[in-house]
């Protein structure tokens, strides 16, 4: 093996010898069983990046589950088997996961119908996988240990800082891909290949085709590796949010989800991301239904309807409060942004500071019933103290005499 072509440098340099140690051994059990076994995916490239990851992937030109089969009997631990084709997790004795796949080829008959899957050899398992970068592979038999197999450069895609598919119908065949391209791209300071480029915009409608679920995993994946905003530009610049919801995103409406990213309290995740961007759009209400996919996210959805249509002109606090107790702060304070009603700001703010001078026990020492009354009472109360009319528990109790008196 010439240095360029074997990996071992690198993997002696990033793997804890336990690792490699156990991969090696890996490589033994499959040399007893005439099987061709390699390092694949993520971990692959990030060696050759020096860059972190321990996320071991094996594929064997054979039967997948009986070698990890083998490999449990000899090195212990156990072994889960998945209904998809030829796939094992060995977790090893040091409670470490390890998947290992059969090499495969999925082709489609027709468009729309689930892939045909067979076995295949290395070279058809990586050429249906998503970009070069993450289509190479180290064998790790004990003959050219090490060895790295690069069928589509992706070595030379990694030198040139480069995103490239595979064959031109990736992104048809898995529109998700459009949105791992970002994230990819972003996370490593890399650009797309050109055709690349023109095959994720014209797949972008095809996203229309994946579950509402799955979309917003990805733009999680992207929140989680803190690209979320720039990772929704760029899905901008591929005509993904046209495809998605008839409307592109203003210069106005990306002003505003960095600015209310600042302002809110809560986190500017996938689903508010959405929010922010489209809410000027059409129909925004029904299209984002489709994303709502918590009970807090319908929930959001359900009062921002109400709040943008509701006449919340500025006024007295706990006439506002009258109207607006039961409205969570963070619908207030998106609709406070996005509407701009800075005053419901104000609200919220005040709100959160309030803490009732009384509570039930003064109520009834007051000869009150117990009944709705209480509730009424004790709103009441909140929305005096919001105005700072009722700044005391004197003042408080001096006003629940008279209002008793009229509750009367
Ligand atoms: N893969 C693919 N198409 C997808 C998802 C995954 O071809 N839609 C392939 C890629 O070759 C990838 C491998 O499956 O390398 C494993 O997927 P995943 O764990 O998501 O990717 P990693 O490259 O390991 O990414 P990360 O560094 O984020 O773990």
């Amino acid at each position: 093996l010439t240095a360029k072509d074997s990996l071992l440098p690198h993997m002696k340099a990033s793997l804890p010898a336990s690792t490699l140690t156990l991969l090696k051994q890996i490589g033994e059990i499959a040399d007893e069983l005439d099987l061709p076994v390699y390092l694949i995916g993520g971990i692959v490239r990030d060696l050759l990046l020096k860059r972190q990851n321990e996320d071991i992937d094996l594929v064997v030109e054979g039967d997948g589950i009986a070698f990890a089969e083998a490999i449990a009997a000899k090195l212990g631990g156990s072994i889960k088997t998945h209904d998809t084709f030829g796939t094992a997790t060995w977790t090893t004795p040091a409670d470490e996961k390890i998947d290992i796949v059969t090499c495969r080829t999925e082709y489609y008959e027709a468009p729309g119908l689930l892939p045909v899957v067979r076995a295949s050899n290395l070279r058809e398992d990586l050429r249906r996988r998503d970009f070069t970068i993450n289509a190479l592979a180290v064998k790790i038999n004990k003959e050219n240990f090490g060895q790295i197999l690069d069928f589509f450069q992706g070595q030379n895609d990694l030198k040139q800082r480069k995103i490239r598919i595979l064959h031109t119908l990736s992104f048809v065949e898995d529109p998700t891909r459009i949105l791992r391209a970002v994230r990819f791209a972003l996370r490593f300071g890399y650009q797309f290949d050109e055709q690349t480029e023109r095959l994720a915009k014209n797949a972008a409608p095809m996203l229309t085709q994946i579950s509402a679920s799955r979309f917003l995993r990805e733009l999680e994946l992207l929140h989680e590796e803190q690209h979320l905003l720039s990772g929704a530009k760029w899905l901008d610049r591929l005509g993904v949010w046209e495809a998605l919801f008839a409307y592109q995103p203003t210069a106005n409406d990306w002003k505003q989800l960095s600015e209310v990213g600042e302002q809110l309290e809560a986190e500017m995740e996938p689903f508010l991301a959405l929010f922010v961007l489209f809410h000027q759009a059409d129909n925004f209400e029904q299209k984002l239904q489709r994303y709502a996919l918590t009970i807090a996210d319908m929930k959001l959805l359900g009062e921002w309807t109400h709040l943008h249509s509701f006449d919340t002109r500025e006024k007295p606090l706990r006439e506002l409060h009258g109207e607006l107790s039961h409205f969570s702060d963070l619908a207030l304070q998106l609709s406070a942004l996005l509407d701009n009603k800075p005053f419901l700001l104000d609200y919220v703010k005040k709100r959160q500071k309030i803490t009732l001078l009384l509570n039930g026990h003064d109520l009834r020492k007051q000869g009150i019933k117990p009944g709705p009354v209480y509730s009424s009472l004790l709103q009441q109360l909140f929305g005096l103290q919001l105005d700072n009319a009722i700044r005391t528990r004197q003042e408080a109790l001096e006003w629940l005499k008279q209002a008793a008196h009229k509750a009367e």
